[in-house]
């Protein structure tokens, strides 16, 4: 293996030497297989190819200074995958099996965990899809549980440097009563083409707004968004969020350093009341927001002295990675350590 250049590493897909694979057949799991082929075959009926069939995760584990390694927060990423498997009609993943193919994945690349204080994780994408042929409109009958892995560095470039982001209109990413709130791949698709107009125009990404009325925050692509108003953290709730295991975690923080925490819809002229904004999820981690511009109406909020990320943001990002790193004590039990 070459030697990674850990501190340069993008959020991208590494070639690592193993995955583990299960397969779903006549109503039940079958055993864990290790592969070490990036390559999957299946039906060219498959449902997760022809209506979308297809749920994933992302979770990370990270080397801490004690030479440990901890995966965070694993059982919320199995109970997402799930509720995301039950909303569109696919078989669910017992936590036995999702907890073994995640440990055996992370043991088996356990070269690709970069050190510690490099700033960058692995990143674990377990995936689940619908494999058996269907051509009418049907859930299959077959599924396939993978997971991959691989070492990766800040979502956005930017890292912790605060970013740009643009609110639109002309798109948006999940209908109200539709698949917003489940990490379905459509969702993804859906979000293609605002975001990849966002980059040209110089944005880190997109803040879609409620598909219903256009007035609240849902969420800065990738991520959800969080506001910091004085002495509370404000995150929007909407039913085609997807709830987000590294805000549930913020909020946690949030409370534990003496804030109050709002769940509610915030609306886009609300966004002139924040002292800090900021993007948070497992890849993004937290991302401040230095300026959101409106593409409608070109008005702009800003925020950010000198280009630096707030102090809440920074406190609150300290104590997240402290723990993801064991610097600090796991008193909330997010953390399984990998013997
Ligand atoms: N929102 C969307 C649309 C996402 O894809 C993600 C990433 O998983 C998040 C938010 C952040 O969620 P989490 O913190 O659980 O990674
Ligand atoms: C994550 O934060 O894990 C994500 O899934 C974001 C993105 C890569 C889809």
């Amino acid at each position: 293996m070459n030697q990674i250049d850990w501190k340069n590493l993008p959020f991208g897909y590494f070639k690592t030497d193993y995955n583990v694979r299960c397969y779903y057949h006549d109503g039940q799991w079958g055993e864990l297989e290790i592969s070490s082929s990036e390559l999957i075959s299946m039906h060219m009926a498959a449902t997760c190819l022809h209506y979308g069939q297809e749920a994933f995760e992302g979770l990370k584990a990270f080397r801490g200074k004690d030479g440990k390694i901890r995966i965070f927060r694993m059982d919320e990423n199995w109970k997402r995958m799930n509720n995301s498997a039950r909303g569109i009609m696919m078989a669910e993943v017992p936590w036995e099996l999702f907890h073994k193919a995640v440990l055996t994945v992370v043991k088996l690349n356990e070269k690709y965990i970069p050190p510690y204080g490099e700033g960058a994780s692995l990143y674990i994408r377990p995936l689940l899809i619908g494999t058996g042929p269907q051509v009418g409109v049907k859930p299959a009958e077959e599924y396939m549980f993978l997971v991959f892995a691989g070492p990766v560095g800040p979502y956005f470039k930017e890292g912790f440097n605060p970013v740009k982001m643009e609110i639109v209109r002309d798109y948006h990413r999940a209908a109200p009563k539709g698949t917003g709130h489940i990490k379905v791949g459509g969702n993804y698709a859906a979000s293609l083409v605002p975001a990849h107009r966002a980059h040209q125009d110089g944005y880190a990404s997109v803040l879609f707004l409620d598909a219903a009325e256009e007035k609240y925050i849902d969420e800065a692509g990738p991520a959800n968004f969080f506001g910091i108003k004085g002495n509370t953290y404000v995150t929007p709730s909407s039913r085609s969020i997807l709830p987000s295991i590294t805000n549930k975690s913020l909020q946690e923080l949030a409370k534990e350093i003496g804030m109050k925490v709002e769940v509610r819809p915030v609306p886009v002229e609300e966004l002139a009341e924040f002292d800090e904004v900021g993007a948070c999820g497992t890849a993004a981690v937290i991302s401040p927001i230095c300026s959101i511009i409106d593409r409608d109406t070109t008005h702009g909020y800003h925020y950010c002295k000198e280009s630096k990320a707030g102090e809440i943001s920074t406190r609150l990002y300290k104590k997240l990675r402290a723990i993801q790193e064991g610097e600090e004590p796991d008193k909330y039990g997010w953390i399984t350590i990998v013997e």
